[in-house]
């Protein structure tokens, strides 16, 4: 065996050479790699003994991808293209073979070999687009030509990987090799030699694209679908130029079209901002004060107090895992409701194909319902999920405290209410936590884990990994008055009814917001949840724009009308003529003038409060990192994660910018807008939050 580089070494088996990458913990193409490659290709190119080579990969994974740490940096060592040359059009056959993850530069590795072998359980995926990239070393040049334009763009432009068995009816591999992969791939090689077989160069073999060759119809059609199912990303668009060049142009002209979009997206905001959210979601586990190796509670059953909206769906994130669960109610038919709306929800999944039957089944054999608090003796943690009210959550953690055995965490799903003040309620504060889960609950990813001020280091240890495992992203934050995310679209939802009154148009303000990339804006989100959430008829005197749209029984989506009209059964909003003049009568009788505003400003005194509250939320040590706050704001409340959340997005307009802004609503609107101290500080030095250290 030749050691070529640290993480690359050639051996021989007989006439077969084996290429064998060994970069952990994915193979990754670090510059050991590309070195390693070109230098061990070369080597048994020239060495006459050597009649075919394989390639392949120690540890978990066959190459994974780039090394994603080197974007950005100066390029050393050799790049792709070297080894890919000497592989390509090399006079021995090449064979990749793929154990594992095959991803990216991974796949593109694959796709330079003559042939591609694979176990039956590796999967296949060019990933890039993911990072507002797309991949930059001939994927999109090589892989339609193998399996075909709809489903290369359907693999580069979505992401979504392959399965060895789609792969083999793709045409993307060979076989499918049971047993040893290595002392397959060598006994494939001898095959390729023995029955002469031709080298089949990707490059060369034009026949699945032909029919589309000269067909702009067929990428316009695509493009037209990315804008919807990938709206305002640009990758999936770049993605898309790319394999219309693939069909269109010979490979090297193809090569070259291929850098220059892979250039262009480098270069952009987009793929920063992309990249940014890949590490700021690695990042959140990071906890200064709570070392990786705190110990942390076994959590092998979980309690849920309340089955309503929130419970089924937390109770569901712990069945999805195997995680046994028991769920109480106050009375037998909300227990049921609750329990059914599980079991409905999992059915829909199994109807999609995503889950089976009998998943279904193991799922809710997992959840048990009761009606007393008594059963909760033996569980590890309870999550609370009951009204949002401070006196019965108390007197609800008074009883837990009693009845659940020491060491139980127990954990709060309030949106708002102080986690300390609940803590008070029981004996064991340093057990008390909030788990903020964000609606539906079985399916948004964020959760908000609330330290409070006797919370143990082990329970928040246990909390964050107990999130992980029911796969959300966990990030920790202090107690406030709605947290992190809560608290800072109060700000803008203050904002927005501001704008309301002084432009007269919903559709307008929503519509900034929608095209800035969120799901919606903020009326229609209104309108979604309810606007009588925290309302009440009783006490109600038509002092907002809010009790009077209530008042009139406009109640949102559920009773088609809210602040947009809606017709029954469906979801598009429609303009009001009605609450218009609602609008516009309140505003005259409190004398606010009406305007045009410009698109301009509606983002700005929609953002710009944002971005200052989250400069406080730092200021106060209430959220750890910038890019804490980030993170919740994309998994939480769909920020586009191509603009990088609001504390990316400050440094992208500039904090200095924003600075002045707020300065000048000051001027004008008052204390609200009073710039945060770290915010001018930060603007005055001429920094950003990138630059923002504890
Ligand atoms: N709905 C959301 O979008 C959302 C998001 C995040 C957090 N939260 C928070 O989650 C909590 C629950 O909200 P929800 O939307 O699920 O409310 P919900 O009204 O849908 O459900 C609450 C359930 O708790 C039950 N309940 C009340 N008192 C009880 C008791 N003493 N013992 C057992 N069960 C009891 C009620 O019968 C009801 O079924 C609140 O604190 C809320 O602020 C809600």
């Amino acid at each position: 065996m030749t050691k070529i580089t640290d993480v690359v070494d050639l051996e021989k088996q007989g006439e077969i050479a084996i290429l064998m990458i060994n970069n952990p913990p994915v193979n990754a193409l670090s510059v050991g790699v590309r070195k390693g490659m070109a230098d061990g290709v070369k080597a048994a190119m020239e060495d006459d003994s050597v009649k075919a080579l394989v390639i392949a990969c120690a540890g978990r994974t066959f190459i994974a991808g780039a090394d994603i740490t080197e974007f950005g940096k100066p390029p050393q060592g050799p790049g792709l293209e070297v080894p890919f040359g000497l592989i390509e059009n090399g006079p021995k056959p090449v064979i990749a073979a793929i154990h594992g993850t095959a991803l990216g530069g991974g796949l593109e590795t694959a796709l330079v070999c003559h042939f591609r072998v694979a176990v039956p359980s590796a999967r296949f995926g060019l990933p890039e687009v993911l990072l507002g990239l797309l991949p930059g070393a001939g994927g999109t040049q090589r892989l339609p030509l193998v399996v075909g334009v709809e489903k290369a763009i359907q693999m580069i432009a979505t992401g979504n990987q392959i399965s060895a068995q789609e792969a083999l009816k793709e045409g993307l591999i060979d076989e499918i090799l049971e047993g040893d992969l290595v002392t397959g791939a060598v006994a494939f090689a001898k095959k390729v030699l023995a029955e002469k077989r031709p080298l089949r160069k990707i490059r060369d073999r034009r026949e699945k694209v032909e029919a589309v060759k000269g067909k702009p119809e067929v990428f316009a059609e695509a493009r037209k679908a990315f804008a919807k199912s990938r709206r305002g990303f640009e990758a999936p668009q770049a993605c898309i130029d790319a394999v219309e060049a693939a069909v269109n142009f010979p490979l090297e002209e193809g090569l070259k079209k291929e850098r220059e979009l892979f250039a262009k997206l480098m270069m952009g905001s987009q793929s920063a901002a992309q990249r940014y959210a890949f590490f700021a979601e690695r990042e959140v586990a990071k906890i200064p004060d709570v070392p990786a190796d705190t110990p942390q509670i076994p959590i092998n059953k979980v309690g849920i107090v309340g089955a309503g909206t929130m419970g089924g769906g937390i109770a569901m994130n712990c069945a999805n895992v195997g995680i046994p669960v028991i769920i109480m109610e106050v009375n037998q038919q909300l227990l049921d409701k609750g329990l059914g709306i599980c079991r409905k929800n999992y059915e829909n999944t199994a109807a999609k194909g995503r889950i089976t039957k009998e998943d279904v089944e193991k799922r809710m054999a997992l959840i048990k319902g009761t009606l007393s608090l008594e059963d909760f003796s033996d569980v590890d943690m309870v999550i609370e999920a009951v009204y949002e009210n401070m006196d019965l959550k108390k007197e609800v953690f008074g009883k837990l405290d009693k009845i659940c055995k020491p060491g139980a965490v127990l954990a709060s799903n309030t949106s708002a209410l102080n986690i300390n003040e609940i803590a008070s309620a029981t004996q064991r504060p340093d057990f008390v936590i909030g788990l903020h889960f964000f609606s539906p609950a079985n399916v948004m990813r964020l959760l908000e884990v609330v330290r409070g001020e006797k919370t143990s280091k082990s329970v928040i240890a246990t909390s964050m990994a107990f999130g992980k495992r029911i796969q959300k992203i966990a990030v920790l934050v202090g107690v406030c008055r709605g947290f992190v995310g809560n608290r800072m679209l109060a700000e803008r939802s203050r904002e927005a009814n501001k704008l309301l009154l002084e432009s007269g148009s919903p559709q307008q303000i929503d519509k900034v917001i929608f095209d800035f990339g969120f799901p919606m804006g903020p009326f229609t989100m209104s309108d979604m949840a309810g606007l009588d959430i925290g309302w009440n008829k009783a006490t109600s005197k038509g002092a907002t724009l809010r009790d009077r749209l209530c008042e009139a029984g406009r109640l949102g989506q559920k009773t088609n009308a809210g602040f947009y009209d809606y017709q029954p059964g469906n979801r598009t909003p429609i303009p009001s003529p009605l609450v218009e003049k609602m609008i516009k009568d309140f505003a005259a009788e409190n004398r606010i003038p009406q305007r045009t505003i410009s698109d301009e400003e509606i983002l700005e005194r929609s953002l710009y409060p944002m971005i200052n509250e989250g400069t406080k939320i730092l200021e106060e040590g209430i959220a750890i990192r910038p890019s804490d706050i980030d993170v919740i704001w994309i998994y939480g409340y769909g920020w586009p994660i191509y603009r990088g959340g609001p504390m990316f997005y400050a440094d992208l307009v500039e904090v200095k910018k924003i600075y002045d802004k707020l300065v000048e609503f000051q001027k004008k609107e008052g204390e609200v807008w009073k710039p945060a101290a770290l915010l001018e500080k930060l603007a005055k030095e001429g920094k950003g939050f990138k630059d923002f250290r504890r």
